[in-house]
């Protein structure tokens, strides 16, 4: 299988951009396809700055493309889309993105949550497609998600296995295609069992995080991971997992009280915790 050779990122947002970086640091060249001419210039500016503040500009870099126009670009060995999280807009983004993959070349999606079957749905060549789950901080995370559908054919796996360890230097897990893959499944489970202990009075926010970074090695607790996230991202997840899973997913009472008086977390200063 070969990976030494082209890459295009669809989508250049917070994930996209990361992405970008990532292959740009390791020295791989890589294009980027924007919605629109600002996005694209405004991407590309952003990415060459975040590269230049971590002292990272090389040839590769400078060489960097940002465009507009899928037609215009090259097919490519590794298409990336990374467009928002919308089943319509994914799907007709990757559509037009299989005529942008070469001959033995893969296509992935870095959904978050979208089922993997569900967007190859439309695809002529579903076997070349997966989930390439990437998290946050793309450029200092090694984990990468390898999510396989239904369709998925091994070579597929294997190449997608190839960039991520190869290219990227990354460690990636494999799942099968299922609702909230691995790690947001299990990392939501802990969430909402840690929510339903500060609820009951078990132990304070604090002292249930402190128990699982001393005892159990998580290098952050729960209810601040939820903190983090957004309380109101955990709380779509969990309705979704609910939904799909089973009840045992249900969000407790104190999360759907949180949200409703805007303690998001983090972002709005207050969660489980105060961020003041
Ligand atoms: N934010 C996270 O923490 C995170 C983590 C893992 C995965 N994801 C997933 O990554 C994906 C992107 O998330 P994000 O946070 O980067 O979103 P974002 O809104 O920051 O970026 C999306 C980008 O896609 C562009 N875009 C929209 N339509 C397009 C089109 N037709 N062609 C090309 N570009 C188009 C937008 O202009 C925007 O720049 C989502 O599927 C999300 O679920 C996000």
């Amino acid at each position: 299988v070969s990976t030494n050779t082209s890459v295009t990122v669809i989508g250049g947002g917070k994930m996209g951009a990361g992405i970008c970086i990532a292959f740009l640091e390791r020295e791989h060249p890589v294009t980027l396809v924007e919605a629109n001419e600002e996005r694209a210039l405004e991407a590309r500016g952003r990415i060459l700055g975040e590269l230049s503040q971590r002292g990272r500009v090389s040839e590769t870099a400078a060489d960097f493309i940002a465009t507009t126009s899928a037609s215009t670009v090259l097919p490519a060995a590794l298409v990336i889309e990374t467009v928002p999280e919308s089943v319509d807009l994914k799907r007709s983004v990757l559509v037009d993105a299989e005529q942008l993959v070469e001959p033995g070349g893969i296509l992935c999606s870095n959904t978050s949550s979208l089922s993997i079957n569900s967007l190859a749905q439309p695809l002529a060549n579903p076997e070349r497609f997966l989930g390439m789950h990437f998290f946050q901080p793309v450029p200092d995370t090694t984990l990468i998600e390898l999510v396989t559908g239904d369709a998925t054919s091994e070579s597929t796996l294997t190449s997608a296995r190839n960039w991520a360890e190869d290219v990227l230097g990354r460690d990636p897990i494999v799942v099968r295609d299922s609702p909230g893959f691995s790690t947001s499944r299990l990392g939501v489970a802990i969430g909402l069992e840690a929510m339903r202990m500060v609820e009951d009075g078990i132990a304070s926010a604090d002292d249930i995080d402190k128990g699982m970074m001393l005892g159990y090695q998580h290098a952050v607790g729960p209810l601040r991971m939820t903190d983090m996230v957004g309380l109101d991202v955990r709380l779509a997840i969990s309705e979704y997992l609910a939904r799909e899973i089973g009840p045992r997913f249900e969000p407790p009472q104190i999360l759907r009280d949180k949200v409703a008086a805007g303690e998001l977390g983090q972002k709005s200063g207050r969660g489980f915790f105060d961020w003041n």
